[in-house]
Protein backbone atom coordinates (compact mmCIF):
# COMPACT_ATOMS: atom_id res chain seq x y z
CA UNK A 1 0.00 0.00 0.00
CA UNK A 2 2.67 2.32 0.89
CA UNK A 3 4.49 1.51 -2.14
CA UNK A 4 0.86 2.39 -3.87
CA UNK A 5 0.98 5.76 -2.70
CA UNK A 6 4.13 6.54 -3.94
CA UNK A 7 2.95 5.57 -7.22
CA UNK A 8 0.40 7.35 -7.26
CA UNK A 9 1.87 10.64 -6.11
CA UNK A 10 4.87 10.13 -8.68
CA UNK A 11 2.12 10.13 -11.41
CA UNK A 12 0.72 13.45 -9.98
CA UNK A 13 4.00 15.32 -9.47
CA UNK A 14 4.57 14.51 -12.97
CA UNK A 15 0.89 15.88 -14.13
CA UNK A 16 1.91 18.93 -12.20
CA UNK A 17 5.58 18.93 -14.41
CA UNK A 18 3.39 18.52 -17.59
CA UNK A 19 1.20 21.44 -17.08
CA UNK A 20 3.95 23.49 -15.97
CA UNK A 21 6.07 22.94 -18.96
CA UNK A 22 6.73 25.96 -20.68
CA UNK A 23 9.42 25.83 -23.47
CA UNK A 24 11.25 28.53 -25.18
CA UNK A 25 12.93 26.54 -27.95
CA UNK A 26 11.75 23.50 -30.47
CA UNK A 27 15.04 21.36 -28.97
CA UNK A 28 13.42 21.70 -25.45
CA UNK A 29 10.19 20.43 -26.80
CA UNK A 30 11.96 17.66 -28.01
CA UNK A 31 13.83 16.47 -24.94
CA UNK A 32 10.56 16.93 -23.35
CA UNK A 33 8.69 14.59 -25.43
CA UNK A 34 11.68 11.90 -25.61
CA UNK A 35 11.76 12.14 -21.77
CA UNK A 36 7.61 11.41 -21.25
CA UNK A 37 6.60 9.94 -24.62
CA UNK A 38 10.03 8.09 -25.70
CA UNK A 39 10.89 4.27 -25.51
CA UNK A 40 12.53 4.40 -22.38
CA UNK A 41 10.58 7.39 -21.23
CA UNK A 42 8.53 7.89 -17.74
CA UNK A 43 5.22 6.84 -19.17
CA UNK A 44 6.81 3.62 -20.73
CA UNK A 45 8.22 2.71 -17.08
CA UNK A 46 4.99 3.28 -15.68
CA UNK A 47 2.84 0.99 -17.95
CA UNK A 48 5.52 -1.34 -16.58
CA UNK A 49 4.85 -0.43 -13.09
CA UNK A 50 1.55 -1.39 -13.31
CA UNK A 51 1.61 -5.06 -12.58
CA UNK A 52 3.06 -4.09 -9.22
CA UNK A 53 -0.31 -1.99 -8.45
CA UNK A 54 -2.45 -3.62 -6.03
CA UNK A 55 -5.61 -5.10 -7.68
CA UNK A 56 -8.15 -2.53 -6.32
CA UNK A 57 -6.12 0.41 -7.18
CA UNK A 58 -5.22 -0.84 -10.46
CA UNK A 59 -8.33 1.42 -11.62
CA UNK A 60 -6.78 4.86 -10.02
CA UNK A 61 -3.63 4.19 -11.71
CA UNK A 62 -4.66 3.24 -15.02
CA UNK A 63 -6.31 6.35 -15.21
CA UNK A 64 -4.11 8.63 -13.68
CA UNK A 65 -1.34 7.01 -16.42
CA UNK A 66 -3.74 7.52 -19.66
CA UNK A 67 -3.85 11.00 -18.20
CA UNK A 68 -0.71 11.73 -17.81
CA UNK A 69 -0.08 10.34 -21.49
CA UNK A 70 -2.80 12.45 -22.99
CA UNK A 71 -1.57 15.51 -21.40
CA UNK A 72 1.95 14.91 -21.90
CA UNK A 73 1.27 14.46 -25.62
CA UNK A 74 -0.94 17.72 -26.11
CA UNK A 75 1.79 19.84 -24.23
CA UNK A 76 3.87 18.70 -27.16
CA UNK A 77 1.90 19.03 -29.91
CA UNK A 78 0.84 22.79 -28.50
CA UNK A 79 4.30 23.58 -27.90
CA UNK A 80 5.36 22.68 -31.21
CA UNK A 81 2.79 25.02 -33.13
CA UNK A 82 3.30 27.52 -30.55
CA UNK A 83 7.24 27.41 -31.65
CA UNK A 84 7.16 27.52 -34.97
CA UNK A 85 4.04 29.54 -35.49
CA UNK A 86 5.84 32.11 -32.93
CA UNK A 87 9.26 32.03 -34.84
CA UNK A 88 7.45 32.96 -38.51
CA UNK A 89 5.96 35.75 -36.51
CA UNK A 90 8.85 37.33 -35.13
CA UNK A 91 10.54 36.91 -38.66
CA UNK A 92 7.79 38.93 -40.42
CA UNK A 93 7.71 41.58 -37.36
CA UNK A 94 11.04 42.66 -37.29
CA UNK A 95 12.32 43.50 -41.06
CA UNK A 96 15.45 45.36 -39.98
CA UNK A 97 16.90 40.97 -39.39
CA UNK A 98 19.39 40.60 -41.26
CA UNK A 99 18.45 38.14 -44.13
CA UNK A 100 20.12 34.75 -44.70
CA UNK A 101 23.35 34.75 -46.80
CA UNK A 102 22.68 33.93 -50.62
CA UNK A 103 25.67 31.96 -51.72
CA UNK A 104 27.06 34.23 -55.11
CA UNK A 105 27.61 32.96 -57.99
CA UNK A 106 30.87 34.10 -60.26
CA UNK A 107 30.94 35.33 -63.74
CA UNK A 108 32.35 32.78 -66.09
CA UNK A 109 35.54 33.40 -67.41
CA UNK A 110 33.92 33.12 -71.31
CA UNK A 111 31.95 35.84 -70.32
CA UNK A 112 34.20 37.86 -68.90
CA UNK A 113 36.57 37.72 -71.67
CA UNK A 114 33.49 38.48 -73.87
CA UNK A 115 32.48 41.62 -72.13
CA UNK A 116 36.09 43.00 -72.50
CA UNK A 117 36.32 42.58 -75.95
CA UNK A 118 32.65 44.28 -76.64
CA UNK A 119 34.96 47.44 -73.79
CA UNK A 120 37.42 47.69 -75.67
CA UNK A 121 35.45 48.07 -79.31
CA UNK A 122 32.70 49.89 -78.02
CA UNK A 123 35.34 52.74 -77.06
CA UNK A 124 35.73 53.20 -80.85
CA UNK A 125 32.11 52.93 -81.95
CA UNK A 126 31.48 49.36 -82.40
CA UNK A 127 28.15 48.50 -81.55
CA UNK A 128 26.76 44.88 -81.19
CA UNK A 129 24.58 42.57 -83.23
CA UNK A 130 22.86 38.60 -82.60
CA UNK A 131 22.01 36.35 -85.26
CA UNK A 132 20.89 32.57 -84.82
CA UNK A 133 22.26 29.80 -83.68
CA UNK A 134 20.73 27.06 -85.73
CA UNK A 135 21.11 28.63 -89.69
CA UNK A 136 20.79 28.38 -92.93
CA UNK A 137 23.20 27.16 -95.77
CA UNK A 138 23.61 30.47 -97.54
CA UNK A 139 24.39 32.55 -94.49
CA UNK A 140 27.15 30.40 -93.02
CA UNK A 141 28.61 29.77 -96.14
CA UNK A 142 26.96 30.67 -99.90
CA UNK A 143 26.84 34.22 -99.15
CA UNK A 144 30.18 34.08 -97.25
CA UNK A 145 31.70 32.97 -100.78
CA UNK A 146 31.68 29.60 -100.32
CA UNK A 147 29.32 27.90 -102.90
CA UNK A 148 28.31 24.15 -102.67
CA UNK A 149 31.30 21.81 -102.76
CA UNK A 150 33.83 24.06 -101.89
CA UNK A 151 36.74 22.96 -100.76
CA UNK A 152 37.05 25.24 -97.92
CA UNK A 153 33.26 24.10 -96.53
CA UNK A 154 35.38 20.70 -94.94
CA UNK A 155 37.37 23.06 -93.13
CA UNK A 156 34.46 22.92 -90.66
CA UNK A 157 32.84 19.96 -90.33
CA UNK A 158 28.92 20.89 -90.08
CA UNK A 159 26.23 19.68 -87.44
CA UNK A 160 22.92 19.64 -89.99
CA UNK A 161 19.73 19.71 -88.32
CA UNK A 162 18.13 16.63 -89.21
CA UNK A 163 18.45 15.37 -92.65
CA UNK A 164 17.75 18.68 -94.42
CA UNK A 165 21.13 19.98 -96.09
CA UNK A 166 19.99 23.63 -95.50
CA UNK A 167 19.78 23.71 -91.72
CA UNK A 168 22.65 23.45 -89.72
CA UNK A 169 24.31 24.78 -86.65
CA UNK A 170 26.29 27.92 -87.44
CA UNK A 171 29.66 26.54 -87.77
CA UNK A 172 31.09 30.55 -87.24
CA UNK A 173 29.60 34.07 -86.45
CA UNK A 174 30.63 34.90 -90.00
CA UNK A 175 27.11 34.04 -90.45
CA UNK A 176 26.29 37.27 -88.33
CA UNK A 177 28.24 39.72 -91.07
CA UNK A 178 25.60 38.40 -93.48
CA UNK A 179 22.87 38.83 -92.00
CA UNK A 180 23.84 42.54 -90.91
CA UNK A 181 25.02 43.25 -94.02
CA UNK A 182 21.90 42.39 -95.73
CA UNK A 183 19.07 44.87 -93.31
CA UNK A 184 21.82 47.49 -93.10
CA UNK A 185 23.84 49.99 -95.09
CA UNK A 186 26.99 51.33 -94.19
CA UNK A 187 28.45 52.99 -92.11
CA UNK A 188 28.42 49.38 -90.02
CA UNK A 189 30.90 48.55 -87.37
CA UNK A 190 29.50 45.62 -85.21
CA UNK A 191 30.56 43.02 -83.19
CA UNK A 192 29.28 39.67 -83.09
CA UNK A 193 29.28 37.49 -80.12
CA UNK A 194 27.90 33.64 -79.94
CA UNK A 195 28.15 30.62 -79.44
CA UNK A 196 29.21 27.90 -82.76
CA UNK A 197 29.07 24.46 -83.14
CA UNK A 198 31.64 22.06 -84.77
CA UNK A 199 31.47 18.09 -85.86
CA UNK A 200 34.84 17.64 -84.28
CA UNK A 201 35.69 15.33 -81.21
CA UNK A 202 35.99 16.86 -77.92
CA UNK A 203 39.41 16.54 -76.42
CA UNK A 204 41.85 19.42 -74.63
CA UNK A 205 42.47 21.73 -77.71
CA UNK A 206 39.06 21.16 -79.40
CA UNK A 207 35.71 21.20 -78.15
CA UNK A 208 32.28 20.91 -80.31
CA UNK A 209 31.20 23.91 -78.63
CA UNK A 210 32.54 27.08 -78.74
CA UNK A 211 32.29 30.74 -78.46
CA UNK A 212 33.57 33.15 -80.86
CA UNK A 213 33.30 37.05 -81.93
CA UNK A 214 33.13 38.54 -85.21
CA UNK A 215 33.94 42.22 -86.35
CA UNK A 216 32.89 44.03 -89.01
CA UNK A 217 33.66 47.40 -90.18
CA UNK A 218 32.10 48.45 -93.60
CA UNK A 219 32.29 51.89 -95.03
CA UNK A 220 33.98 54.42 -97.56
CA UNK A 221 37.65 53.92 -98.04
CA UNK A 222 38.49 51.50 -95.61
CA UNK A 223 41.71 50.04 -96.07
CA UNK A 224 44.21 47.32 -94.74
CA UNK A 225 46.39 50.14 -92.91
CA UNK A 226 42.71 50.83 -90.80
CA UNK A 227 42.51 46.90 -90.36
CA UNK A 228 46.29 46.76 -88.65
CA UNK A 229 45.41 49.86 -86.58
CA UNK A 230 42.30 48.23 -85.01
CA UNK A 231 44.31 45.32 -84.17
CA UNK A 232 46.82 47.02 -82.43
CA UNK A 233 44.40 49.08 -80.35
CA UNK A 234 42.96 45.70 -79.97
CA UNK A 235 45.69 43.71 -78.93
CA UNK A 236 47.26 46.53 -77.01
CA UNK A 237 43.81 46.49 -74.53
CA UNK A 238 43.92 43.27 -73.86
CA UNK A 239 47.11 41.46 -73.95
CA UNK A 240 49.15 44.65 -73.95
CA UNK A 241 51.04 44.62 -76.55
CA UNK A 242 50.44 46.26 -80.28
CA UNK A 243 53.26 44.05 -81.17
CA UNK A 244 51.63 42.25 -83.68
CA UNK A 245 52.39 40.13 -86.77
CA UNK A 246 49.95 39.55 -89.74
CA UNK A 247 51.01 36.52 -91.55
CA UNK A 248 49.31 35.52 -95.28
CA UNK A 249 46.09 33.37 -94.77
CA UNK A 250 43.28 32.65 -96.59
CA UNK A 251 39.42 32.55 -95.82
CA UNK A 252 37.15 32.42 -98.25
CA UNK A 253 34.91 35.95 -97.26
CA UNK A 254 38.08 38.38 -97.12
CA UNK A 255 41.15 39.06 -99.76
CA UNK A 256 43.47 39.62 -98.98
CA UNK A 257 43.55 37.28 -95.64
CA UNK A 258 45.57 37.03 -92.91
CA UNK A 259 45.99 35.40 -89.30
CA UNK A 260 47.07 37.87 -86.46
CA UNK A 261 49.95 36.61 -84.17
CA UNK A 262 50.83 38.68 -80.94
CA UNK A 263 54.20 38.83 -79.47
CA UNK A 264 54.22 37.03 -76.95
CA UNK A 265 58.03 36.00 -75.98
CA UNK A 266 60.07 32.97 -75.15
CA UNK A 267 60.77 33.25 -71.00
CA UNK A 268 60.17 29.86 -69.71
CA UNK A 269 58.99 26.64 -70.74
CA UNK A 270 55.31 26.98 -70.58
CA UNK A 271 56.44 30.32 -73.06
CA UNK A 272 58.14 27.91 -75.62
CA UNK A 273 55.35 25.59 -75.49
CA UNK A 274 52.45 27.80 -76.03
CA UNK A 275 54.34 29.74 -78.94
CA UNK A 276 55.58 26.81 -80.60
CA UNK A 277 59.27 27.70 -80.08
CA UNK A 278 58.63 30.70 -82.04
CA UNK A 279 57.51 33.31 -79.54
CA UNK A 280 54.60 34.07 -81.62
CA UNK A 281 51.26 33.83 -81.12
CA UNK A 282 47.89 33.57 -83.31
CA UNK A 283 45.04 34.72 -82.17
CA UNK A 284 42.49 35.41 -84.34
CA UNK A 285 42.05 35.35 -88.51
CA UNK A 286 41.21 38.93 -90.31
CA UNK A 287 40.88 40.53 -93.72
CA UNK A 288 39.23 42.58 -96.39
CA UNK A 289 35.95 41.56 -96.94
CA UNK A 290 35.28 39.68 -100.37
CA UNK A 291 33.87 41.91 -102.72
CA UNK A 292 31.73 39.20 -103.75
CA UNK A 293 30.13 38.56 -100.27
CA UNK A 294 29.25 42.21 -100.36
CA UNK A 295 27.67 42.02 -103.20
CA UNK A 296 26.05 38.84 -101.85
CA UNK A 297 24.47 40.91 -98.76
CA UNK A 298 23.15 43.95 -101.05
CA UNK A 299 26.75 46.27 -100.53
CA UNK A 300 28.02 48.28 -103.32
CA UNK A 301 31.75 46.97 -103.82
CA UNK A 302 32.25 49.80 -105.45
CA UNK A 303 31.41 52.56 -103.20
CA UNK A 304 32.27 50.66 -100.06
CA UNK A 305 34.74 48.40 -98.48
CA UNK A 306 35.75 47.09 -95.15
CA UNK A 307 37.74 44.52 -93.22
CA UNK A 308 36.55 41.71 -91.38
CA UNK A 309 37.90 39.74 -88.10
CA UNK A 310 37.15 36.22 -85.93
CA UNK A 311 38.25 35.11 -83.07
CA UNK A 312 37.63 32.35 -80.59
CA UNK A 313 37.10 33.20 -77.17
CA UNK A 314 37.86 29.98 -75.31
CA UNK A 315 41.72 30.42 -76.82
CA UNK A 316 41.70 34.40 -75.87
CA UNK A 317 40.80 32.80 -72.24
CA UNK A 318 43.11 30.05 -72.12
CA UNK A 319 46.29 32.80 -73.15
CA UNK A 320 45.32 35.16 -70.66
CA UNK A 321 44.49 32.56 -67.99
CA UNK A 322 47.08 30.39 -68.56
CA UNK A 323 44.70 27.21 -68.70
CA UNK A 324 45.79 24.11 -70.47
CA UNK A 325 42.21 22.05 -70.94
CA UNK A 326 38.99 23.90 -72.99
CA UNK A 327 36.99 21.22 -71.56
CA UNK A 328 36.83 22.88 -68.20
CA UNK A 329 34.85 25.58 -69.24
CA UNK A 330 31.69 23.13 -69.92
CA UNK A 331 32.20 21.12 -66.37
CA UNK A 332 30.56 24.41 -64.53
CA UNK A 333 32.66 22.79 -61.51
CA UNK A 334 32.51 26.57 -59.26
CA UNK A 335 36.18 26.28 -57.26
CA UNK A 336 37.42 26.54 -61.22
CA UNK A 337 34.74 29.60 -62.26
CA UNK A 338 35.19 31.35 -58.60
CA UNK A 339 39.17 31.62 -59.72
CA UNK A 340 37.88 34.64 -61.82
CA UNK A 341 36.86 38.52 -61.75
CA UNK A 342 36.11 40.96 -64.37
CA UNK A 343 39.09 42.76 -64.98
CA UNK A 344 38.78 46.36 -64.95
N1 LIG B 1 35.14 32.55 -89.49
C1 LIG B 1 36.52 32.20 -89.26
C2 LIG B 1 36.60 30.89 -88.50
O1 LIG B 1 35.66 30.54 -87.88
C3 LIG B 1 37.22 33.26 -88.48
C4 LIG B 1 37.40 34.49 -89.31
C5 LIG B 1 38.51 34.66 -90.06
C6 LIG B 1 36.44 35.48 -89.31
C7 LIG B 1 38.72 35.77 -90.84
C8 LIG B 1 36.62 36.63 -90.09
C9 LIG B 1 37.76 36.75 -90.85
O2 LIG B 1 35.72 37.62 -90.13
O3 LIG B 1 37.94 37.88 -91.59
O4 LIG B 1 37.59 30.26 -88.51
Amino acid sequence: MCIFVHMIDNIKAHLKDVAAFTPNTASEVEQFRIDYLGKKGHITKLFADFRNVPNEEKKEYGQLLNQLKAEAFAKVKASQTELSGSQSKSTMDDISRPGQPIPLGARHPISIVRERVIDVFSRIGYGLSSGPEVEDDWHNFTALNLPEHHPARDMQDTFFVQTDPDVLLRTHTSSVQVRHMESNQPPIRILSPGRVFRNEAISARSHCVFHQIEGLYIDKNVSFADLKQTLMYFTKAIFGTAEIRLRPSYFPFTEPSAEVDIYWGIENKADYRITKGTGWLEIMGCGMVDTNVLTNCGIDAEEYSGFAFGMGLERMAMLLHQIEDIRVFYDNDVRFLKQFTPLS
